[in-house]
């Protein structure tokens, strides 16, 4: 099983030129706990996370970066202090710097974030939620 799924990846890596595509499905497939994002690429200063969530995340806010939430799977309300944002599928929106946000998944919901590298989870709230990213 191990093998297959390092076969399948190398593929995804173009011989002559070395880049290197990532595929979500099999990103996604690698992992399954909630609010911890993962690394699957950089762009520029910024990092390319997957994640999934399911529940009710901290209010919080990020002071110098903004954030994308592009939903690959599900449903997602982001709570704000005014109003609520309400994200399926093939749905992005960008939370700006400052602005805080509730992030709420009813079921599992599959999310790629774009967010600059110093960009932590929970933001200005340091607790029990805050992860450091692994690359994956
Ligand atoms: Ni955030």
């Amino acid at each position: 099983m191990q093998v297959e799924k390092e076969l399948s990846e190398e593929l995804n890596v173009c011989s002559d030129c070395g880049l290197e595509k990532v595929n979500l499905e099999q990103k996604f497939a690698k992992f399954g706990e909630y609010w911890s994002p993962k690394i699957v690429g950089d762009l520029n200063d910024s990092y390319v996370k997957v994640a999934k969530f399911k529940g009710k995340f901290v209010w919080h806010k990020h002071d110098s970066e903004d954030e994308l939430f592009f939903i690959i799977k599900g449903n997602l309300l982001i709570k704000l202090r005014e109003g609520e944002i309400s994200l399926n599928a093939g749905e992005f929106v960008i939370i700006p710097k400052g602005v805080e946000h509730l992030p709420i998944a009813q079921n599992e919901v599959s999310v790629v974030l774009i967010e600059p590298k110093s960009t932590v989870n929970t933001g200005d709230v340091t607790g029990a939620r805050t992860v450091h990213p692994e690359r994956i």
